[in-house]
C-alpha cells in the first residue's frame, strides 16, 4: 500500500533556523545522496555559516541566488519519506514582501512546522505567519521552539514561548498546536529525544510528523467535480475533470450546481477505461444517463450537498498584484475550472496579521491581506473555503497582465445576490430604440484634460440634434456636481467615477438614446469594463489624442499651471497617469482641424451618418 502523504509547511524568520531544521531532517533520515554531501562540503566552504561543520541549511537551500543572498527567495518543495510517511515539504520565505509565496506554500499545505528562536521568542514576524497560516485553512501546528542550546535548554524559556502562542494562536482557529524544543543544529528532538531536556517528554519532531492525524474523511465529504471539459469519444459525451472532494461511483446521482438539474452516474472512466469508484484527486470522466445541459465550469456535485450558487460573495483576499487593487476595477477570477468577471466592490476592513487588528482601507497593496466583498458577473457555484479548499478558493487575475493579482477564501455568500432579480420588463431596449427610430449606442470620449473631448462631444451632439435623434450627453463636469460630487481624483474614486458613468450609460442606451460620455477616463481597465456592459457594435471609443505639451498650453481652467505649482495633487499627465488607448474605434488628432470637422468623423465612424 502507497505510504500516506503529509504536506508541510515550514516557516518562520530568516535566522530562525528554517533552512538548518529542513536539512537536519533530510539529513537525519537519510535522504542525503553521496554526491549531494560531496556538494554541501564544498559549499560550506564557500557559503556557509558554521565555520568548518557542514551546513545544514546549504541542503534546503536549493536555488544559487538564495545561497549567495542567505536568504530564501521562492517557494520550494522538497520531499523525504520514512517508511511510514512521505512528507512534501512546502519552504516559504519569511520576510513580509514575500507573503504571497508565503500564502501559495500554504494553500496547498496540512500542517505548518511555525520555527521561533528561543533566545528571541514570539516576533510580529512569527504572528503574521500563524494568521496567514490559518487564513489559508491550515489547521495543524507545530510551534518548533528552536536554539533551545542557546537558552541553556531552559524549560522556563520554553514554557513562556508555549504559553504566549497559545494566547494568540487561541483566536486562529487551529485543531492543535504541538510545542517541541529543538536545536536544529545539533539535532535535540528532531529525530531522536534529547538527553539535554529531560523536562520534555512528548514526541520528536519526526515521530509527531509521522503520526499526527490530519487527514479530514475526504470519501465522506460531499463529492465535487468541477469540469474542465466535455469529451465527446465516439458518442457518449463525457465530464471530464479532477475529483475536487469526496467520492464517486456509476449508479451514483448527481446535481449540476448552477442548474439544479439531476442525472444518474452510468460510467466513471479513469484513464485506461472504466474504474468501479473515483476519489478525491482523481482525474475523471463521467458519463450520464440522460442529457442535462453542462457547460466547462460548472461542477457535478452530490444532490444532497449541492453546492450554494451566488454571485456576490464576502472572502479573505492576499494581494499578490503589484499594481494595488482598486474596489470596482473588474478582474478575471478562476474558481474551480471556471472563468468569470469579477470586482471587488468593497473592502471590508484590511487585517493586521501581527495583531489581529482590522483596518479601514480604500485600497490594498502588495502582500496585504483583507476581507471584502466581491461580485461576480455571473453567479458561480461554491462552498466556503473552510469547507473546501479547492471549490472555495480563488484567485483573481489582471485581465491585461495575466499576472495573478490576489489569491481568495469565501468565508461565505450574500444573499442578497439571490435576492434581486432583475425586473423582466415587457418592453426592451430594441421596441424603445425602434420608436426612436434609432440605433442605440455610446460614444466615449477619452484623453486628457483640454485635449477637447467636450467641445467635439458637443459638436456630436448638435449634429445629432439636427439628424432627429434622441442624445444625451454626460461629462465628467455635469456627472461630478451632482452624482459623483463625493469623488475626487484618486485611482480609487476615478475607478469608481467611471463605473458609475457606465451603468448610468447603459441605462440611457436602455432607454433607446444616443448617450456621448466625455471623461478622462485615464484606465484602460475602466474603459474595457465600461465596453463590456454593452453589445458588440454598441461601444464606440474615441481617443482625443492632443499632446499634453498642448493642452499644457491651452490650459483653459488654468489646472496645468495649478497642478505643476503643486497645489492640484493628483493631475492627469502631470502627477497621475494616463493609459493611451490600445484599440480606440477612432484616433482624433485635433491640431488644424475645427470641432464640427472632427464631429463629422466621429459619426461617420459610429454609422450615424
Ligand atoms: S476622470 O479621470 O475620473 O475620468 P473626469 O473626466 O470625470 O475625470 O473629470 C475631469 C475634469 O475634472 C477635468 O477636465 C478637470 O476640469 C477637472 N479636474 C479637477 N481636478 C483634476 C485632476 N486632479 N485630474 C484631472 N482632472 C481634474
Amino acid at each position: 500500500m502507497a505510504r500516506d502523504l503529509l504536506r508541510i509547511l515550514t516557516c518562520g524568520s530568516v535566522d530562525d533556523g528554517k533552512s538548518t531544521l529542513l536539512g537536519r531532517l533530510l539529513y537525519d533520515t537519510a535522504q542525503v545522496l553521496e554526491d549531494q554531501l560531496t556538494t554541501l562540503q564544498r559549499d560550506t566552504r564557500r557559503y556557509g555559516t558554521t565555520a568548518g561543520e557542514i551546513d545544514l541549511a546549504l541542503l534546503a537551500d536549493g536555488l544559487e541566488a538564495e545561497r549567495e543572498q542567505g536568504i530564501t527567495i521562492d517557494v520550494a518543495y522538497r520531499q523525504f519519506a520514512t517508511p511510514r510517511r512521505a512528507f512534501i515539504v512546502a519552504d516559504a520565505p519569511g520576510h513580509e514582501q514575500y507573503t504571497r509565496n508565503m500564502a501559495t506554500g500554504a494553500s496547498t499545505s496540512e500542517l505548518a512546522v511555525l520555527l521561533v528562536d528561543a533566545r528571541k521568542g514570539l516576533l510580529d514576524q512569527s504572528r503574521r505567519h500563524a494568521a496567514i497560516c490559518s487564513l489559508l485553512g491550515i489547521r495543524h501546528v507545530v510551534l518548533a521552539v528552536n536554539k533551545i542550546d542557546l537558552v541553556g535548554y531552559g524549560r522556563a524559556t520554553f514554557e513562556a514561548i508555549t504559553a504566549e502562542f497559545a494566547s494568540f494562536a487561541g483566536r486562529l482557529g487551529f485543531t492543535d498546536v504541538r510545542a517541541i524544543p529543538v536545536s536544529a543544529r545539533d539535532g535535540d528532538n528532531v529525530t531522536a529525544r534529547s538527553a539535554r531536556t529531560p523536562w520534555y517528554d512528548g514526541s520528536t519532531l519526526l515521530e509527531y510528523l509521522e503520526t499526527v492525524d490530519v487527514r479530514r474523511d475526504s470519501d465522506a465529504s460531499p463529492f465535487r467535480l468541477p469540469v474542465a471539459w466535455i469529451s465527446r469519444p465516439e458518442d457518449v459525451r463525457g465530464y471530464a475533470g479532477t475529483v475536487a472532494a469526496g467520492s464517486v461511483r456509476a449508479g451514483d446521482d448527481i446535481v449540476v450546481a448552477g442548474s439544479g438539474a439531476i442525472a444518474r452516474v452510468s460510467r466513471v472512466l479513469g484513464p485506461d477505461g472504466d474504474v468501479e469508484m473515483a476519489r478525491k484527486g482523481d482525474a475523471v470522466t463521467l458519463c450520464l444517463d440522460r442529457h442535462v445541459d453542462v457547460a466547462r465550469g460548472d461542477v457535478l456535485a452530490a444532490p444532497k450537498a449541492r453546492p450554494e450558487v451566488a454571485d456576490q460573495f464576502t472572502a479573505d483576499i492576499v494581494w499578490m498584484g503589484d499594481e494595488h487593487l482598486l474596489p470596482g476595477r473588474s478582474y478575471l477570477m478562476r474558481i474551480g475550472t471556471r472563468w468569470v468577471p469579477a470586482a471587488v466592490t468593497m473592502i471590508k476592513y484590511k487585517l493586521n496579521v501581527a495583531t489581529l487588528e482590522h483596518l479601514a482601507a480604500r485600497e490594498l497593496h502588495l502582500n496585504e491581506i483583507a476581507s471584502c466583498n466581491i461580485a461576480t458577473g455571473v453567479p458561480v457555484a461554491y462552498d466556503t473555503y473552510a469547507e473546501n479548499r479547492e471549490t472555495g478558493g480563488f484567485i483573481l487575475v489582471d485581465r491585461f497582465t495575466h499576472a495573478t493579482a490576489a489569491a481568495g477564501m469565501i468565508a461565505h455568500g450574500l444573499r442578497r445576490a439571490t435576492n434581486i432579480h432583475h425586473e423582466r420588463l415587457s418592453l426592451d431596449k430594441t421596441a424603445r430604440a425602434a420608436l426612436n427610430l434609432q440605433k442605440p449606442g455610446i460614444i466615449w470620449f477619452t484623453g486628457l484634460s483640454a485635449a477637447g473631448k467636450s467641445t467635439i462631444a458637443r459638436a456630436v451632439e448638435a449634429k445629432l440634434y439636427t439628424l432627429g435623434r434622441h442624445t444625451m450627453m454626460l461629462d465628467g463636469d455635469n456627472l461630478r456636481h451632482g452624482l459623483n460630487r463625493d469623488l475626487g481624483f484618486t485611482d480609487v474614486d476615478r475607478v469608481e467615477n467611471i463605473r458609475r458613468v457606465g451603468e448610468v450609460a447603459k441605462l440611457m442606451v436602455e432607454a433607446g438614446l444616443i448617450v456621448i460620455c466625455a471623461f478622462i477616463s485615464p484606465f484602460r481597465a475602466e474603459r474595457a469594463m465600461v465596453r463590456a456592459l454593452f453589445d458588440e457594435g454598441e461601444f464606440f471609443e474615441i481617443f482625443v489624442d492632443t499632446p499634453l505639451a498642448d493642452c499644457i498650453q491651452r490650459d483653459p481652467k488654468g489646472l496645468y499651471a495649478k497642478a505643476k505649482s503643486g497645489a492640484l495633487p493628483n493631475f492627469t499627465g502631470i502627477d497621475s497617469a494616463y493609459e493611451r488607448p490600445e484599440n480606440p474605434e477612432l484616433t482624433l488628432s485635433t491640431a488644424n482641424k475645427t470641432p464640427e470637422e472632427l464631429a463629422v468623423a466621429v459619426l461617420n465612424r459610429c454609422g450615424y451618418l
